[in-house]
């Protein structure tokens, strides 16, 4: 079974984190404790070290600890990173990379997926440090037990109290289970703009930045999906452990995607594809008149194709899904692209939002099926993707092979 490592810190809940070694050790998983000094205030490592029969790691810098290689090489043999309780002084260091203990160099070392468990004052819990610190560990993809509200040890009354030791370990079940529910699955997914050219300088593009494309390939990758993203001129970086084709305008776009769709479990068209390309001039259009009038031309309809390649039996069993960038009715529109395009599932989103949709890092989606629809609220593109991707593997799970 995985080994969990299971970080400590100095919050009056740690004797809780007692309860959640025990948890996992039942659930049938090897546990390796990692103390901040703070945490050794409120709970001893030896209480550790009899329940789980692993040295408690305490100390980066231990005389004698480097030359144990399994304490070294929990980096890379740990299934999942676990921290609770995690003070807001944890969650900060994790959020901005700072390295200045086991625990905190632990996080940056592992590629692990990382489940927290905060634990605070509550006016510590609402501050806008800490909420800002969360936001960024949840768009790296970290899963955030939240705490629960009632008394707390320092005498309020409100939300802060680290979770229960079974809502704790339930999330680290549920975050492994995952981490293996695509294997052996092929994903497709574009991201990005596309930049149509006007002539050899100038070009007609959109604001897409390829995060909301990036954010499914991350999580579908994390599940042990293998992941092609073909991707238009994108402003991010690409995620890790993803294999990448670079494309420029949606006729490229086109030809990338079709000469990979065969075989593919899924195709996820998140890109911002231009609906119109101009005809391209080959030598830069000079400035002579006071108005200028460009002829645009259709771009081929990636979606519409792959829906129509399917509908005609050549992308047997591949699970098609769309988006729909919209400003107004929304929801209508994407039932009547869903239809229209011959596809699964259509994630529409208001793209007339500001704090949602199209270069920013949150969204807010209604997702589009022919079995109903779901709403997913205003989230880092990280959440909303994890939410599609439960989507995409619920309607694999029922699709006929
Ligand atoms: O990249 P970000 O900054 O994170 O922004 C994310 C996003 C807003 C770009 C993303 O959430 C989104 O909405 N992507 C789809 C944008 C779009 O082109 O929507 P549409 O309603 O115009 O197109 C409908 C669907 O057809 C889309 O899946 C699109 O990829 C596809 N399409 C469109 C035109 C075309 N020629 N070929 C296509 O395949």
């Amino acid at each position: 079974m995985p080994t969990i490592a299971l970080g400590v810190t100095g919050g009056i809940g740690a004797y809780k984190a007692v309860e959640v070694a025990r948890g996992l050790q039942k659930a049938g998983h090897e546990v390796v404790v990692v103390m901040t000094e703070a945490a050794r205030h409120f709970v001893g490592p030896l209480t550790f070290e009899a329940i789980t029969r692993h040295p408690v790691i305490t100390d980066q810098f231990a005389p004698g600890a480097n030359a144990d290689i399994a304490h070294i090489q929990l980096a890379t043999d740990a299934a999942l990173l676990l921290v609770a309780p995690a003070t807001a002084n944890c969650l900060g260091k994790m959020a901005h990379g700072i390295a200045d203990d086991f625990l905190s160099s632990l996080y940056l070392a592992t590629r692990a997926p990382v489940v927290v468990a905060p634990a605070m004052n509550t006016f510590m819990w609402e501050h806008d440090a800490v909420r800002r610190n969360l936001e960024v560990l949840r768009e790296r993809g970290v899963r955030v037990v939240e705490p629960g509200e009632g008394f707390l040890a320092c005498g309020w009354m409100g939300k802060g109290r680290l979770a229960e030791p079974d809502a704790i370990v339930a999330a680290v079940l549920d975050t492994l289970r995952k981490g293996a529910s695509l294997a052996g699955r092929r994903f497709l997914v574009t991201a990005g703009p596309t930049f149509e050219d006007i002539d050899p300088v100038r070009y007609v593009g959109n604001r897409s930045s390829g995060r909301m494309g990036f954010a499914i390939a991350e999580e579908a990758a994390a599940r042990g999906a293998e992941v092609t993203v073909v991707a238009g001129p994108v402003s991010v970086a690409p995620p890790p452990g993803v294999a990448l084709v670079r494309v420029r305008g949606a006729v490229e776009m086109r030809d990338a995607v079709m000469a990979r769709a065969k075989g593919q479990d899924v195709i996820v068209m998140a890109a911002a594809v231009a609906d119109y390309r101009p005809e391209r001039a080959t030598e830069k259009i000079a400035k002579e008149t006071q108005t200028l009038t460009l002829v645009l031309h259709r771009t081929p309809d990636i979606l519409e194709g792959l829906g129509r390649e399917r509908a005609e039996g050549r992308l047997p069993g591949t699970l098609l899904v769309g988006f729909a960038a919209e400003t107004s009715e929304v929801v209508a529109r994407a039932r009547e692209k869903r239809r229209r395009k011959q596809v699964d599932l259509v994630v529409a989103n208001d793209v007339s939002r500001s704090d949602a949709g199209f270069d920013v890092d949150a969204n807010a989606v209604v997702l589009v099926a022919e079995d109903g629809e779901q709403e997913l609220g205003l989230a880092p593109k990280r959440e909303i993707a994890r939410g599609i991707v439960d989507r995409i593997e619920r309607l694999l799970g029922t699709r006929k092979e």
